[in-house]
C-alpha cells in the first residue's frame, strides 16, 4: 500500500498561512526592537523567527530532503534552542547578543527554507505519515512562537523608556462584569486527556481517567478591580495568604501588584502592547505568577482549579474567544451576560491550575531530538489552561497543557476561582 503524500494531510497553503502570520506579526517592530533581549527568560524577535525556521531545517529537510544544503552551518549552534541531542547551543540568557547575523540574514534564511519546504511538500520522500506528522509539529510549534513572540515584545517594549505601543489601542468596550457566579460539576471518574485523530501534543495524552470529586467554577476570570482590593486589603503585606516560596519571592522582588502595574497621580497604570494604559478595573487581571493567583484564592476563600477539573468544566465550551484573531492583543472584559456556564475559559489569558505539569499514566516520549519537545519539562512547574488573547486560533484545545515555573508572570496568565 502506497503511504499517505505528505500533501493529503498537510496542504502548502497551511505551511504558507503560518510562516505569512509570524512575519505579520514581526512587521509592526523595528530591526532594533528585533534584537533586544530584556531579560533572561525573553527571546529576541529576530531568534524566535530564525529558531521556527531552523526546526524545519534541521528536523525535516536535512534528513528528508535529497540535496538540501543548509543556509548556514552555524545557525544550528546559534537557534538550537534546547535539543541535547542535536548539539551545543547559544546559551538562551545570551540569545541577545546575537548582533549578527542580521535580521537580513534571517529573513534570506526564512525563505531559502520555505523554498526547500515547498519541494519538500509538492514531492515528499521517505516515510510520508511520519512528515506529515512532523510538518504539522512544525507548524504548531512555530504557533507557539508566535505567540512568545508577542509575550516577549512586550516586555521588550516596557523595557523602554517611551513606552512605545506594539500597535494603538483598538476600541474596547468596558462593562462592569459583576461578581462572579458559581458553576457547579459533579464529581466522579472522569475521562482527561486528548481523543481523537487531529493534531495535538504528546502530553495530551494518553487519555485516562481521573477521579474528581463534585466541584464549582467560577464563571468569569478574577478582574483587576477584584485584585485592587486584594491588594487594599494587604494583600501583597499578609503572609498568611501566601506560600512560603511566594512570600520569599514577593519579599525578595519587592513584588505589591502585578507585573507590568505602576503608581501615578492618577491611579495605577499597566505597560500593554498599546503602550501604558490606566489600569481598568472590569478586565481580566494579567501577568501574575503562581504564587500570587495561589495567594488570591486564599484570601477569597477558595482555591485554583485542578487542570482536570478545567479540562472537564471546558469540555463543551467552543474553542472560539479573545484569541490573536481578535488583533486585540489584551484580555477583554467578558463580553456575554452570566449563563449558568464559564465564561472566557478560551482566550483573554492562560488560567493557572493547581496542577503539577507531570506525565499522564502512559505516557512516552518519542523516539529522537523531537522526544525533547515536551517530557523533560515535566519538573516544578504548573499547568495553565486555555490559551490568550497571543494565541493563534485553531491552536487551543480543552486539552491544551501549557506549563510556566510559578514565579513566571511575563506571559499572559490570570487566574479563575475555584471551590
Ligand atoms: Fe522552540
Amino acid at each position: 500500500m502506497t503511504p499517505p503524500h505528505v500533501r493529503d494531510s498537510v496542504e502548502l497553503s497551511d505551511y504558507q498561512a503560518v510562516r505569512d502570520d509570524t512575519e505579520r506579526l514581526a512587521a509592526p517592530l523595528s530591526a532594533e526592537d528585533q534584537m533586544i533581549q530584556s531579560m533572561p527568560d525573553v527571546s529576541p524577535t529576530k531568534w524566535h523567527r530564525a529558531h521556527i525556521t531552523w526546526f524545519f531545517e534541521t528536523f525535516l529537510l536535512v534528513p528528508n530532503l535529497p540535496g538540501y544544503e543548509v543556509f548556514d552551518a552555524e545557525f544550528g549552534y546559534f537557534f538550537n534552542s534546547y535539543y541535547e541531542t542535536v548539539g551545543e547551543r547559544q546559551p538562551r540568557h545570551e540569545r541577545g547578543f546575537l548582533s549578527r547575523p542580521s535580521n537580513d540574514q534571517v529573513t534570506a534564511y526564512r525563505a531559502h527554507v520555505d523554498e526547500a519546504m515547498v519541494r519538500l511538500i509538492d514531492t515528499g520522500v521517505g516515510d510520508r505519515r511520519d512528515l506529515a506528522d512532523l510538518v504539522r509539529l512544525g507548524l504548531h510549534h512555530e504557533q507557539q512562537h508566535q505567540e512568545l513572540l508577542l509575550m516577549d515584545i512586550k516586555h521588550v517594549l516596557s523595557k523602554n523608556a517611551f513606552r512605545p505601543a506594539y500597535h494603538p489601542r483598538p476600541d474596547m468596550a468596558s462593562t462592569p462584569p459583576g461578581p462572579h457566579n458559581w458553576v457547579e460539576f459533579d464529581g466522579g471518574l472522569i475521562d482527561i486527556g486528548y481523543e481523537g485523530n487531529d493534531f495535538h501534543f504528546d502530553n495530551e495524552g494518553p487519555r485516562h481517567s481521573v477521579y474528581m470529586q463534585p466541584f464549582e467554577v467560577a464563571d468569569r476570570l478574577v478582574t483587576c478591580g477584584d485584585w485592587l482590593q486584594f491588594m487594599a486589603d494587604g494583600g501583597y503585606h499578609e503572609p498568611i495568604h501566601w506560600l512560603s516560596e511566594g512570600w520569599a519571592t514577593i519579599t525578595r522582588e519587592n513584588w505589591d501588584a502585578p507585573m507590568y502595574w505602576e503608581p501615578s497621580e492618577t491611579g495605577w497604570m499597566v505597560q500593554t502592547l498599546h503602550g501604558l494604559q490606566p489600569v481598568d478595573p472590569n478586565e481580566p487581571v494579567a501577568h501574575i505568577s503562581y504564587y500570587e493567583a495561589d495567594a488570591y484564592a486564599r484570601w477569597a476563600g477558595a482555591r485554583l482549579p485542578t487542570e482536570f477539573e478545567w479540562e472537564h468544566a471546558a469540555v463543551d465550551v467552543e474553542l472560539t474567544g479573545n484569541l490573536a484573531s481578535s488583533s486585540v492583543l489584551h484580555p477583554l472584559t467578558v463580553q456575554s451576560p452570566s449563563n449558568g456556564t464559564p465564561r472566557q475559559m478560551i482566550g483573554d489569558l492562560w488560567e493557572w491550575t493547581s496542577s503539577s505539569y507531570a506525565p499522564y499514566p502512559g505516557f512516552e516520549t518519542a523516539p529522537g531530538a523531537v522526544g525533547e519537545y515536551n517530557g523533560k519539562f515535566m519538573v516544578n512547574q504548573y499547568v495553565l489552561r486555555g490559551g490568550c488573547c497571543a494565541t493563534p486560533p485553531g491552536h487551543i484545545r480543552a486539552t491544551y497543557r501549557n506549563f510556566f515555573p510559578a514565579h513566571s508572570r511575563w506571559m499572559f496568565s490570570g487566574l479563575r476561582l475555584a471551590r
